[in-house]
């Protein structure tokens, strides 16, 4: 499985991607690692362990198609059977999505339906739920909206704190990615809604 990786920021979770493929826990190579933030510890990251790395500045580029644009050619390039978007904080157009429809997965730190958007830890603590989580979906054009590969819970804690669920959710998202590839690797069908396992 040729893997595309975009970031904006840490990388945690890239780095979760990364350990599993060098440990031989996902059968997968790491073909390029895109971030649109030259500044991406993430991005700094995959340079020293000697990926393929792009710095695509989105501030550099006079509008968001144009920048996209920069991305696909770069992506296209690499040829990826799957890209990962690794905390990207960028929104992918409806034709980027329609070229590499059911291939670009997206990770969440919710149990989406509930709680799309920012700040989504945050979100479930002030609704008051009692369990959240993180969700691995393949990317549509909506936000966070796509059929769910792979789901993971976490209970809230009472005096928890956004920053102690969210801590908590992120060691479930690095096990969640990796295991969702692993689903990917070994080939599922989208029926509607409904990702199948083959
Ligand atoms: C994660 O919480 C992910 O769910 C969200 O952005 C964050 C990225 O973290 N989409 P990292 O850069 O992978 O550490």
């Amino acid at each position: 499985m040729r893997l595309a990786i975009l970031l904006s920021g840490r990388g945690s979770n890239f780095q979760a991607i990364h350990d599993a493929v060098r440990r031989g826990e996902l059968d997968a190579e790491i073909v390029c690692v895109i971030s649109n933030r030259p500044d991406a510890p993430g991005i700094q990251r995959a340079r020293e362990y000697g990926y393929d790395t792009h710095a695509i500045d989105h501030k550099a580029y006079a509008d968001r198609a144009a920048h996209e644009h920069e991305v696909l050619r770069v992506l296209d390039a690499a040829r990826p059977d799957f890209i990962a978007l690794a905390g990207y904080m960028r929104l992918l157009s409806a034709s980027f999505v329609e070229r590499y429809r059911n291939r670009v997965v997206n990770i969440h730190p919710s149990l989406l339906p509930a709680f799309p958007g920012v700040d989504a830890q945050a979100q479930a603590l002030a609704y008051g739920v009692k369990v959240s989580g993180c969700t691995v979906h393949f990317v549509d054009e909506h936000l966070d909206a796509g059929p769910i590969i792979v789901q993971r819970t976490v209970d809230v804690l009472d005096g928890e704190t956004a920053a102690t669920l969210s801590a908590r959710i992120l060691r479930q998202e690095h096990q969640a990615y990796v295991d969702a590839l692993r689903v990917l690797a070994r080939g599922v069908r989208v029926v509607g809604r409904t990702v199948i396992r083959e």
